[in-house]
């Protein structure tokens, strides 16, 4: 598979895992087991010392997983994501030194958005395509339809709080496009190496895509 864009990579499956990845040895088997239930679109979180190597590792053993690096911070993070292997980005905020960054290293990028002027800032950019979060924390689903049309030509991939009950709430307004969410990689079954529990949780998220095109359709 090419180079694909942010909308390509959103599209994949109507869920983007959200992974904190503690031991190395845990990375390939979790996105073996993600990619297994549907799941192809991986964002991995820079928030543990295994994170990149974890991109690396799966980016060279699962080829059918995109791997994505998450809670980028920093603009220096990108040439490493990037050379791990990183194939999209996402940051929990609007940083213009971390969308310069992407933007020269043609990293597809999911900027996040919490109010309407990060939203027209990141557009300004060029960016159109951007991460709700934390979701529920700000308002969830009806700061998304509120947002519809004042904000037309803007789509969204809410994050933070986002459950296997809530989700479909997301996925059925006409402005989400996928939703991100920890809950189909629990820790409990990274830690217990609970591949068959974490493949079902997996499965169950890319079933949010039937009722999603149903009611696109
Ligand atoms: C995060 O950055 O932690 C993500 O938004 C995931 O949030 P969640 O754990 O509520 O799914």
């Amino acid at each position: 598979m090419g180079n694909l864009s942010i909308e390509d990579i959103c599209r994949l499956a109507p869920v983007v895992p959200v992974l904190v990845i503690e031991d190395p040895d845990t990375a390939v088997p979790l996105a073996e087991a993600l990619v297994a239930g549907g799941l192809r679109a991986l964002e991995i979180t820079l928030r543990t010392p295994a994170a990149l190597g974890a991109i690396k590792a799966i980016s060279n053993a699962v080829p059918d997983a995109v791997v994505g690096v998450g809670t980028l911070r920093s603009a220096g993070d990108v040439d490493d994501a990037v050379k791990a292997g990183a194939r999209f980005a996402v940051s929990p905020g609007l940083s213009h030194a971390i969308l310069n960054a992407a933007q020269a290293a043609a990293l597809p990028m999911l900027p996040g958005v919490a109010t309407p002027s990060e939203a027209m800032a990141a557009a300004e950019r060029g960016f159109d395509l951007l991460k709700f979060f934390p979701a529920e924390a700000n308002g969830g689903v009806s700061v998304l339809k509120a947002w519809a049309s004042p904000l037309s030509g803007l789509e969204f991939c809410p994050t933070g709080g986002v459950t296997a009950e809530n989700a479909i709430d997301y996925l059925s307004l006409p402005n989400v496009i996928c939703v991100g969410g920890s809950w189909v990689a629990p820790h409990s079954a990274i830690q217990g190496r609970d591949w068959d529990r974490i493949t079902e949780l997996s499965r169950e998220a890319w079933g949010l895509a039937g009722p999603r095109v149903a009611k696109a359709g």
